[in-house]
């Protein structure tokens, strides 16, 4: 058949096939695609040194956004489902796992793989590598590199099942038969990502004390909102991610309770606080629902839409959350609010769906309060939640967490004093603080900061449980202190941070604190920049580019 790669956008081409004669409705039609994928941005080669055990190469995909239209043609929009079967030959000592419902080995070192449930391509993914496995439930099993994977057992032995078992009292049937967790090289990046069947997560989750679980929850609850309902259009991607960010935390709620679920969601509070601020509230990116393809036509023929991976930033998870918290609000009753969702996911599961489904349906389900107008109470419409950029007009009541965030807020306090009370601060133990408590303190100091002279450095010798942490949230906020206080004496370990993981969330709030920082700090950032950038996944490299004006003008 005639083929032809048509333009289409500036992160794909389309691929035209002239068919003999037009079909009919409802005509089954098969087409065989004889295709090669080569460089990224879907497909991930890494080299040995860019693995774990430094020995051999490894591959990866990673379709979300729009990105596996490089690894195979497809249509390559949430708004489609289909279930897919991949043959995939590897060589000797190499084992492939994808995101699928069956896998087995044939001779030939060839697997079979069938995903039974109907799927958006973004969700179909490939791992090929040296990789072995360890069984942690009695449907999950942890997958990772031989010298990772006892860390990795030990991380999550006997917890997972839990969390399903209550994603599934709360939301309904799990669908998906296994979930087993991938940990990936350290440049993978994201901190999880919810291939169905086969979480693909950061090593970085690797904390050898659970501290970093709420990512595993996170991505065990997209098995409802957004791998079984899925955003029709990326421009609603907060359908995904509010929606998940609520599941999450209602599942925390129920697993570690309220007081360290909402210490954990005022920990997000202060990333959207972040973002907005660096953004401005009123940047088009901080509301809910995005414009991704122009409406002007012409401004459409010219190829303008906006990437859909360019509009990833904390409001579709933080004021998300809000929205769909202040829509619990409304119901008033969590457990009408449980069977609502779960209603939700049964009526709309396996298909992709806009955000006016879901408040029609949320309308449809509580007649009553759509008969006392709650789409449109002054100030808090739907329609400005979804179309007016800004913080978000509705903040659920996280004071249950006071007795964990107190505290921290005291002790951040004593620390941006002038004259620092010593005496104040030796008497409050840090020591038993949990992990969250901890990046809450960070937090408030970063907030602070620049702290008056001197202060940091004290703080950094008084808290070695924090300063020389290997936790990448502390490291993190660590770094982050460390740059906006300019203390140059730790810029090594800003460094060693971005040598040892790849991960956006972490990667990019560095180089622009640098960006912005002193000579010194810029100096950092382009050294830090040129020694790592080939171990960075082209995406993230390319945003990094941009923050330092590397970027080849568009
Ligand atoms: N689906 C996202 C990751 C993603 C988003 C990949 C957009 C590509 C494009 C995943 O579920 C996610 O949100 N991960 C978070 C976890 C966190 C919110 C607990 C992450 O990676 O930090
Ligand atoms: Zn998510």
């Amino acid at each position: 058949l005639p083929v032809e790669s048509r333009p289409f956008a500036s992160y794909g081409s389309a691929l035209h096939i002239a068919l003999p004669q037009a079909p009919r409705a409802g005509q089954l039609l098969t087409l065989l695609i004889d295709y090669e994928a080569g460089e990224g941005p879907g497909v991930c080669w890494l080299s040995p040194e860019q693995t774990a055990g430094k020995q051999k190469p490894y591959m990866y995909t990673q379709g979300q956004a729009v990105l596996n239209r490089s690894f195979f043609p497809c249509f390559d929009t949430p708004s489609v489902k289909f279930t897919y079967s991949a043959t995939v030959k590897v060589p000797e000592g190499f084992t492939a796992v994808m995101s699928a419902t069956s896998w087995e080995k044939q001779k030939d070192n060839t697997f079979v793989f069938k995903m039974s449930q109907p799927i958006p391509s973004y969700l179909i993914a490939l791992v090929v590598g040296d990789i072995v496995s360890a069984d942690v439930g009695p449907r999950s099993r942890v997958w990772a590199e031989p010298c990772l994977i006892e860390a990795a057992k030990k991380e999550y032995d006997g917890v997972i099942e839990e969390f399903l078992v209550v994603g599934e009292k709360l939301f309904g049937p799990y669908v998906w038969g296994r979930y087993d967790i991938l940990f990936m090289p350290p440049s993978f990046p994201f901190g999880g990502m919810e291939n169905p069947c086969l979480t693909f997560v950061t090593p970085c989750l690797l904390a050898g004390d659970r501290s970093l679980v709420d990512v595993i929850i996170h991505e065990i609850s997209h098995s409802w909102f957004g791998n079984l309902v899925t955003n029709a259009s990326w421009g609603e991607f907060w359908l995904n991610e509010g929606f998940t960010m609520y599941a999450q935390r209602r599942i925390s709620t129920e697993v570690y309770g309220l007081p360290y679920t909402c210490l954990e969601a005022a920990t997000g509070r202060a990333l959207l606080r972040q973002h907005m601020d660096a953004t401005g509230e009123d940047h088009p990116l901080n509301k809910l629902r995005v414009v991704i393809e122009p409406e002007d036509f012409l401004l459409f023929c010219l190829f303008l839409g906006v990437n859909p991976d360019d509009t990833y930033n904390e409001t579709p998870y933080e004021k998300g959350y809000c929205f769909v918290s202040y829509l619990a609000h409304l119901v008033g009753d969590q457990s009408k609010f449980d069977a609502f969702l779960q209603a939700y996911v049964n009526r709309f599961k396996f298909q992709s769906i806009t955000a006016d489904d879901t408040l029609g349906f949320f309308l449809e389900y509580f007649p009553e309060l759509k008969e006392k107008g709650v789409d449109s109470i002054p100030g808090f419409e739907f329609d400005r939640w979804l179309n007016t950029p800004g913080w978000p007009p509705y903040l659920p009541d996280l004071s249950p967490g006071q007795q964990l965030m107190r505290p921290a807020e005291e002790l951040a306090e004593l620390w941006a004093a002038d004259s620092l009370n010593m005496e104040a601060i030796e008497a409050v133990d840090i020591m038993g603080w949990r992990t969250y408590q901890l990046v809450y303190f960070l937090d408030q100091v970063l907030q602070k900061s620049p702290l008056p002279e001197g202060n940091v450095k004290r703080l950094s010798k008084m808290y070695p449980k924090i300063s020389k942490a290997q936790n990448a949230e502390l490291r993190l906020r660590w770094c982050q202190i460390v740059l906006k206080n300019n203390l140059e004496a730790e810029y090594s370990k800003v460094k060693d941070f971005l040598h040892s993981q790849g991960k956006q969330k972490y990667t990019l709030p560095l180089y622009r604190a640098m960006w912005g920082g002193s000579e010194a700090a810029r100096a950092l950032a382009m050294e830090t920049f040129s020694a790592t950038a080939p171990q960075l996944h082209v995406n993230v490299q390319n945003y990094v580019k941009k923050i330092l004006g590397l970027a080849a003008a568009e």
